[in-house]
């Protein structure tokens, strides 16, 4: 019976392109899922947007779209990074997806059933400006412990300390600018530290489902401590509205917090498969029922280990007691570094960009060769270096394994008309020592490996190589009476190519499918090393299979951006003045508003209001008796200006801006005013004023 696995990588926040770091990920889940589906498992890899959440509803509010559109945009630009690095996802869905919704609320309501949901009244930093709870990230202020400014809400980034956001002294809202204020409201808790949820930990994390190092670290989360109580508190998973989620059921306003619904994203990308498999919805949440059902069926997560918590505590207990399947393992691994030991930043992912290096006519497959030649099942970090980079290619994958079929199979098209010859003793024996690599190898795969495993596969390459100095068919070719001898030799270099060839797949496919057609072969398998290619099989015309690194690549690959952009923060250019450029719009777009030059003929506090000024002014309109027409216009820049600051100014009116009635009166119009996206930090507001001989009325195009 062929396996059955369900295979999934971490579901990338759908807030930003893909960086270096997730490629890395894909490339060893895909390594591994390609070496299975080598040995005929039947594989499900699966993978999702990570959708919901509070930073990427305020990111989609920044940007003018609505969450569904912002992910959706997101989500548009994944192919060209998972194509263009060969990784083979059998699926690729939304956590915002129905198939999620129902899968979350199902959970949930099992949960609940099990006594372990509890609802808890919790005080929270809410913004009144922007009528919302605030995030820790959301909430910005003095740090409580080394006074520095501007810090984050949960932790200090100039002294390290680690706080709650209510001890940051003179708080203020990131969004608003506002001061939050402290306000009460029911929370749902997933009751973790139930004993019942304890015990299954326990005894899940020990059954080999975790790495030791891993255990190690998540010992102390549910292993009694000093004060004999664990680590482990209840998790907090529901949130207020606003919020961009999934609804918690009978609760309106309510919703799961992202990371209670992100992990069932998993479960929902595989019934979106099965749905798509099926043509049918209704059928497809069957098979997946039934292929979750059978006990045969193996889950693997692989993740980084900053998200190890989540997937092996609150995963394996949400599933478990919810009645159903518990992951089989979930594989952790570092980070992926740059050249430095330096970490990348999460969600900058700086260093080495993907499209980048594609753009460059950088091969693929240099980059899964290389990260696969150093990464091991353990969760230890892993580093870039492009001279290491371009050794491990050049030397071992070219000058070692390429290398074999560029000196053999000209020979063989040239002098024996593509055909190979029967093989001697001496090459005979090479090639059981080659065959004899494969159980190990695949081992080693299977193990994730990788690094290992590519070794074993180099020291082959370099016997074959010592057998092809030895016999130096070059000298061969010229002898008399060696053609035999040449046939020969040539030909276990062929065989022996083809072997390493299925070493090699899981890490080159696309350079595998072209060695296939090169050699005239049908897929290479794990099991095809023991019958090798029979006496007088034909073999095509030898193309160059690979090319080299060359330095050039790498220097632009990691060229620094022009130095105007370089001396700029990296926020500053993507967000110009606080504030990221709007979408594009056309010449047309903007001919819709209308802006004319307007004389500031009177100007007045507005009682009642700090904030607002009332303008009277003349745009040189008049009205049907030929009489000059005024605007009421009421403008928020009381705190910049003085009334008699302006009158007797000209300014821009926006002149076509729909009246909009407040409650002060209705205003006609808008006048323009600078300012920058972050008040707080930045305050100002500066009002336009044409240069001289502008006259009221006059259009700005
Ligand atoms: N959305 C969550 C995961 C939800 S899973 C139900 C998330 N997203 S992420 O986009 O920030 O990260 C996705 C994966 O990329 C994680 O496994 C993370 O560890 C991994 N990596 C992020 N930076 C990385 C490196 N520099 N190197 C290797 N992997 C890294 O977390
Ligand atoms: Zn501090």
């Amino acid at each position: 019976m062929p396996r059955q696995l369900f295979v999934t990588t971490a579901l990338p926040y759908a807030n930003a392109p893909f960086h270096i770091g997730h490629m890395m990920e894909y490339i060893q889940a895909d390594i591994w899922v390609r070496f299975q589906r080598m040995h005929g498992s039947n594989v499900h890899f699966v993978c999702a947007d990570d959708a919901h959440g509070a930073p990427i509803m305020i990111a989609a509010e920044k940007a003018g779209k609505t969450p569904q559109q912002f992910v959706a945009d997101i989500a548009a630009g994944r192919k060209e990074y998972l194509d263009g690095f060969h990784i083979s996802f059998d699926n690729w869905h939304s956590t915002d997806g129905p198939e999620n919704h129902l899968l979350a609320q199902n959970i949930y309501r099992d949960l609940k059933k099990n006594g372990l949901i509890d609802t808890r009244t919790i005080e929270q930093f809410f913004d009144p400006d922007k009528s919302m709870f605030l995030p820790d990230r959301f909430i910005k202020g003095e740090c409580p412990k080394c006074h520095a400014k501007d810090q984050y809400g949960d932790n200090c980034e100039v002294c390290g300390a680690v706080y709650s956001p209510t001890e940051l002294i003179n708080p203020y809202s990131a969004l608003s600018g506002a001061t939050p204020v402290l306000r009460t409201s029911e929370h749902f808790f997933f009751k973790l530290s139930d004993p019942r949820c304890l015990a299954f930990l326990d005894q899940w994390t020990q059954s080999g489902a975790v790495q030791p190092e891993v255990l190690n670290k998540i010992a102390e989360w549910i292993e009694p401590g000093e004060d004999g109580k664990p680590k482990m508190g209840d998790w907090d998973i529901s949130r207020d509205a606003p919020y961009f989620g999934i609804e918690i059921p009978d609760c309106p306003g309510k919703y799961f917090y992202v990371w209670l619904d992100a992990p069932i994203g998993y479960l929902a990308s595989l019934q979106n498969r099965f749905a798509k498999l099926e043509g049918d919805a209704a059928k497809g949440a069957a098979a997946y029922e039934s292929f979750m059902a059978d006990p045969a069926t193996e889950q693997y997560h692989f993740i980084g280990k900053d998200i190890i918590t989540f997937h092996t505590l609150f995963w394996p207990a949400m599933l478990h007691f919810s009645g159903r399947k518990t992951p089989n393992a979930v594989f952790v691994h570092g980070f992926l570094t740059i050249n430095s030991g330096e970490k990348m930043s999460k969600s900058r992912g700086t260093g080495l960009n993907p499209l980048k290096y594609l753009s460059l006519g950088m091969n693929p497959e240099w980059l899964r060769y290389y990260l696969a030649t150093k990464l091991t099942p353990r969760n230890e970090d892993i580093e870039f270096s492009p001279d290491d980079f371009m050794a491990r290619v050049n030397s071992d994958l070219i000058g070692k394994y390429i290398n074999i079929a560029s000196r053999a199979a000209g020979f063989i098209s040239k002098r024996f008309g593509g055909k190979l010859g029967a093989v001697s003793p001496d090459g005979a024996g090479l090639l059981d020592t080659l065959r004899e690599g494969q159980d190990v190898i695949a081992a080693l795969y299977e193990s994730r490996e990788y690094a290992k495993a590519l070794r074993e596969v180099m020291l082959l390459a370099d016997k074959v190589n010592a057998y092809v100095d030895a016999n130096k068919p070059w000298e061969l070719a010229k002898k008399d009476g060696m053609e035999a001898r040449l046939h020969d030799v040539c030909t276990v270099c062929i065989e022996a190519f083809r072997m390493l060839t299925i070493y090699l797949k899981p890490v080159l496919p696309a350079l595998a499918a072209n060695v296939e057609i090169f050699l005239n072969s049908g897929p290479l398998s794990f099991g095809t090393a023991n019958g090798g290619l029979p006496v007088g099989h034909t073999i095509g015309e030898y193309q160059h299979l690979m090319q080299r690194v060359d330095i050039k690549q790498l220097d632009a690959l990691f060229e620094a951006p022009a130095p105007s952009a370089a001396t700029q923060s990296a926020t500053e250019i993507v967000a110009p003045g606080g504030e990221a450029l709007a979408p594009t719009i056309s010449i047309d777009d903007f001919a819709k508003v209308d802006l004319r030059i307007a004389a500031i003929l009177n100007c007045e506090a507005v009682e009642g209001s700090t904030k607002l000024l009332r303008l009277t002014l003349d745009a040189g309109e008049k009205d049907e008796a030929g009489q000059p027409r005024m605007r009421n216009v009421f403008s928020g820049i009381a705190s910049a200006y003085k009334p008699e600051d302006l009158v007797g100014k000209l300014t821009v009116l926006v002149a076509n801006l729909a009246p909009r009635k407040m409650k002060f009166g209705v205003s006609e119009g808008m006048v323009l005013a600078a300012s920058h996206g972050d008040e707080k930090s930045n305050p100002g507001i500066y009002i336009l004023n044409p240069w001289a001989g502008a006259q009221p009325g006059m259009r700005i195009h």
